[in-house]
């Protein structure tokens, strides 16, 4: 990822984290800070980028102009995240970092003094954050705490790849007290329950912890949480129908933006993706109004929905007046679902994560979402590769919602059980995370669901369909 700071202070931002882990992640080209001096574009001998307000009032503003051509230095003009800290912006969250961690570049502005001219924000500002209710002097700052809380979570910067998933706010709950040696200190002795050596009780235990401080000091916080559990009580009714929706907010990835009764719309902020299920047309058109606009793919469980979604607007879209048209039908899925909790023989021994160096096989092979979705589940690190004598022959993976898939193999190793043991592979690593392993599978692939039934997966007896949003001409 790169990011560039536009601030009147770079050296504060390279300073600060040099001798930092996201220092170390820049040195290591994980990702790339870039400072950017606005006072370096003033117009002004004195370099001067500052002058008064019209119509009066304490202090001075930034000056349109330096801003821009600082702006401009990064970006060409390119449409990219630009980011501007400030008191009066959307308080910024977990989730918020989550999903600016999936962009490829990033530009923070820093404002000082009293503020910027608005009409250069108008024109490059694509996000107004706050990092909370306090006024500080200047948005380097918050700029540091958004792209440290960004940068932690790009795969390869925490040396531990776990450790991002469990913390403090993954799934709404505050983190477990921890304890490390000695045993014993001033007198107070480690809980016996973590010397147990007993996993699923010391993640029980741990999973109590959370709940009960959050409930303490966060019942904002754990109101979510509880209204998240409930949802997904009621949705493991239906287990096979809604396990994308289970999972996902499992995961700790949905949000609930709507759920009354049967109807419920949840969006994964990190894909871009809504998830939405309806009682009737009209709920599901009022729930579209609910929609983030941002919305990249739809998974929708009734077919009126998509008719919304496809149509091209107009008078079919209410009172509410927005016309939800401009996505196009992707697939239509089944569901599968793999019910058990015991791990699956892998018969093939040589299965391995993929790494950077694998790019060029896995994207040769697998074309259907493009080259750089390939690149980034790589990254992530849930792409494995089958090998034999040291060289790839398949790999399977796990799709940016979490479901399994990217299945290959090579023509001349087919039926030997490679693909069996890819997805079992895969199916075990799932459940190590706790979760439940589930795949989709497209209508009419009969060779696929010959393979999910004979590894023990259930199919779903509805479909979903997957929408994806029209691309303008000219976008990649
Ligand atoms: N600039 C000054 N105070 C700020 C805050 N609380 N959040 C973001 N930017 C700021």
């Amino acid at each position: 990822m790169k990011i560039h700071i536009l601030t009147l202070f770079p050296e504060m931002i390279e300073k600060g984290f040099q001798s930092s882990i996201i220092g170390r992640a820049a040195q290591k080209e994980i990702l790339s800070l870039h400072g950017v001096d606005i006072r370096d574009y003033s117009l002004d001998k004195h370099n001067k980028v500052d002058d008064y307000p019209y119509g009066g009032g304490a202090g001075m503003l930034l000056q349109a102009e330096p801003v821009f051509n600082a702006w401009q230095s990064v970006t060409g003009g390119r449409a990219v995240r630009t980011i501007y800290l400030t008191p009066q912006g959307t308080p910024f969250t977990q989730s918020m970092a989550e999903e600016l961690a999936g962009e490829e570049e990033l530009v923070f502005l820093c404002g000082h003094y009293e503020g910027i001219d608005r009409r250069v924000l108008e024109e490059t500002v694509t996000d107004y954050v706050s990092i909370g209710d306090y006024v500080l002097t200047g948005g380097e700052l918050p700029a540091m705490v958004m792209i440290d809380a960004v940068a932690r979570l790009i795969p390869g910067v925490l040396g531990n790849e776990s450790s991002a998933e469990e913390e403090s706010f993954f799934n709404d709950l505050l983190e477990y007290p921890q304890y490390t040696r000695p045993e014993v200190w001033h007198n107070k002795k480690v809980p016996e329950i973590l010397l147990s050596g007993d996993h699923r009780k010391i993640a029980q235990w741990r999973l109590e912890k959370s709940r009960r401080l959050t409930e303490k000091v966060r019942p904002d916080l754990y109101e979510k949480y509880e209204r998240k559990q409930r949802l997904t009580d009621r949705l493991l009714k239906d287990k096979r129908n809604y396990i994308h929706m289970i999972e996902s907010l499992r995961r700790g990835r949905a949000e609930i933006i709507w759920w009354e009764g049967e109807d419920i719309l949840l969006y994964d902020r990190s894909c871009k993706l809504c998830m939405i299920t309806a009682a009737s047309k009209e709920s599901g058109r009022l729930m579209l109004a609910y929609a983030p606009k941002e919305t990249e793919s739809f998974v929708t469980s009734q077919v009126f929905l998509n008719e919304m979604l496809c149509g091209s607007g107009g008078s079919d879209m209410g009172d509410e007046g927005e016309s939800y048209g401009g996505y196009e039908i992707h697939c239509e899925c089944y569901q599968l679902v793999y019910t058990q909790k015991v791990p699956l023989p892998v018969k093939h021994k040589d299965i391995r994560q993929l790494t950077m160096e694998h790019l060029d096989y896995v994207g040769s092979r697998y074309s259907y979402d493009g080259r750089e979705y390939v690149e980034a589940r790589i990254r992530e690190g849930v792409m494995y590769g089958a090998f034999v004598e040291n060289a790839p022959v398949g790999f399977a993976g796990m799709h940016n919602e979490g479901s399994l898939g990217l299945l290959y193999v090579e023509e001349a190793y087919r039926r030997q059980g490679i693909a069996v043991s890819l997805e079992a592979y895969i199916i075990n690593r799932t459940l190590e995370k706790g979760w439940t392993p589930y795949g989709q599978v497209i209508v009419g692939n009969e060779e696929s669901f010959a393979l999910q039934e004979k590894l023990g997966l259930y199919r779903s007896d509805r479909t979903v369909w997957w929408l994806e949003k029209i691309k303008q001409k000219g976008q990649a």
